[in-house]
């Protein structure tokens, strides 16, 4: 059974941040809650039913790893979403020293972590997820997901996913991909909440 989670702020709080009241409303309220009410009704009197999260994801990705099916589908994007309003805070959000020296060890340098970033982001065609991910060696790395597609399905551990689904920027970025992502990262994103995931 899944829920839809209440947001750990309100629907109004990432206004000044970039993200408008609307988007949230539209997004928690009309969007995450369709993936939890659909999903709920293909669980039901499925052999999924009363499975953990992350066991339905997974075992739905290797019964159909190319076209999702409607399980997948909706619960992947209900653990997408979940994590996402997580990763955003209305509080000014410092990187902590940790965090900041195994993506700069990553990455050559904060500046080009954003840059690496926004460029997955902007390149997944269509719909879908950029990823901050720790690879099974313990590395960092970049990438992008298309739909509900996620790092659990390849084995990664999502330390900060931003949403390029249309629906999550539209309304105040309108076409402008890049400008939502960057802002993401340097307006919404909190960091102490990515670095608890290292
Ligand atoms: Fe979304």
């Amino acid at each position: 059974m899944l829920t839809l989670p209440k947001l750990p702020y309100s629907y109004e709080a990432l206004q000044d941040f970039g993200m408008g009241k609307e988007t949230m409303e539209y997004h928690h309220g009309l969007h995450h809650k369709a993936y939890v009410d659909n999903g709920n009704k293909l669980l039901e009197g499925s052999d999924w039913e009363n499975k953990d999260i992350e066991e339905i994801i997974l075992g739905n990705f290797k019964l159909d790893s190319k076209s999702q099916n409607g399980i997948f589908n909706n619960v992947a994007q209900h653990w997408n979403h979940c994590e996402f309003w997580k990763m955003m805070t209305p509080k000014k959000s410092t990187m902590p020293g940790e965090l900041e020296k195994s993506i700069i060890d990553s990455f050559g340098s904060l500046s080009n972590f954003k840059d690496e970033f926004v460029a997955a982001g902007v390149s997944q065609f269509g719909s879908g997820w950029c990823w901050l991910v720790k690879d099974s060696d313990d590395r960092l790395s970049i990438t992008k997901t298309e739909n509900g597609l996620n790092p659990l399905c390849f084995s990664q551990k999502a330390l900060l996913g931003c949403d390029v689904w249309e629906h999550a920027y539209y309304l105040d970025f309108r076409n402008k991909r890049p400008a939502y992502i960057l802002n993401f990262l340097e307006n919404l994103t909190d960091w102490e909440y990515v670095s608890s995931k290292l």
